[in-house]
């Protein structure tokens, strides 16, 4: 349909959101042969078996959603690792895939898009974890602070948590990561509006930062970041 200004309006960009549970309440069961012996090496490291069993069933969700959307097999994926580490897919014609991945406690999410010209960043908290003063100081700007100290302690751990995930994936959308310290990336509260950024990462305005309807008990953001700035289409589903 053409805009007002007689241009052809942007397509919404598709964006699928793809939950699964660390233990088994999910859509399709765990099958320990689409690993390989590297993951499952660096997953038998893990000190806390609930920790190894999630970050398992992490990469199990990243390789058979990408495989299904592809058409491969799970195990012919090969993943590479940007400068700080954001995982991106190898190969001929695989690295147009969008995709980023997030977990916490008991659950894991993962953002994925074909359209090469976008990046996406996911975060995701489980909203009973302890924060303390400290941490909120560590992580916050001034202006924002101005308006957690305001609110009664119970949420303005709440509030903080979402902050958190607004922050984490702008930094996983650009790839920088925790390279960049997350009290740098500001936002307007309590609209959140990304207001300002470190200028390694480019304009503001690039990126669009959007709540995402997480299970009860979390909080989740998605950001995308996106030169022509088109609307975006998102389905979920548990895996
Ligand atoms: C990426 C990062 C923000 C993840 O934070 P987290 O809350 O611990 O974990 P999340 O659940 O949100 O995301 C983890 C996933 O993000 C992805 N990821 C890793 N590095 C990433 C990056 N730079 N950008 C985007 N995504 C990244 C991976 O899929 C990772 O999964 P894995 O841990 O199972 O391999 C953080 O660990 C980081 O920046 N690491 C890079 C190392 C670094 O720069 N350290 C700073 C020391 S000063």
């Amino acid at each position: 349909m053409p805009a007002s200004d007689g241009s052809a309006a942007p397509h919404a960009v598709p964006i699928s959101l793809h939950w699964r549970w660390a233990d088994g309440r999910n859509g399709r069961p765990f099958d320990a042969r689409s690993l390989t012996d590297a993951e499952h090496e660096a997953a038998n490291r893990f000190r806390r078996a609930e920790d190894a069993a999630l970050w398992r069933e992490s990469r199990f969700l990243m390789r058979v959603v990408l495989a299904d959307r592809i058409g491969v097999l799970p195990l012919s994926l090969r993943f590479e690792s940007g400068p700080h580490g954001k995982p991106m897919l190898q190969g001929a014609g695989r690295e147009r895939w969008r995709f980023n991945l997030a977990h916490s406690r008991q659950l894991a999410v993962l953002a994925v898009s074909d359209d090469p010209a976008v990046d996406l960043g996911i975060d995701l908290e489980w909203l009973h974890r302890r924060v303390s003063s400290d941490l909120i100081r560590g992580a916050t700007a001034a202006e924002e602070r101005a308006f957690l100290v305001n609110l009664p302690p119970a949420s303005r751990a709440a509030w903080f948590l979402r902050l958190w995930t607004q922050k984490e994936s702008v930094l996983k959308a650009d790839g920088a990561g925790l390279s960049v310290p997350p009290a740098e990336v500001v936002f307007d509260m309590p609209h959140a509006r990304l207001r300002r950024l470190p200028s390694r990462l480019g304009s503001a305005e690039a990126f669009a930062v959007h709540d995402v309807s997480a299970p009860p008990g979390h909080v989740a953001t998605l950001t995308v970041r996106d030169r022509w700035r088109r609307p975006i289409a998102v389905r979920s589903a548990t895996e």
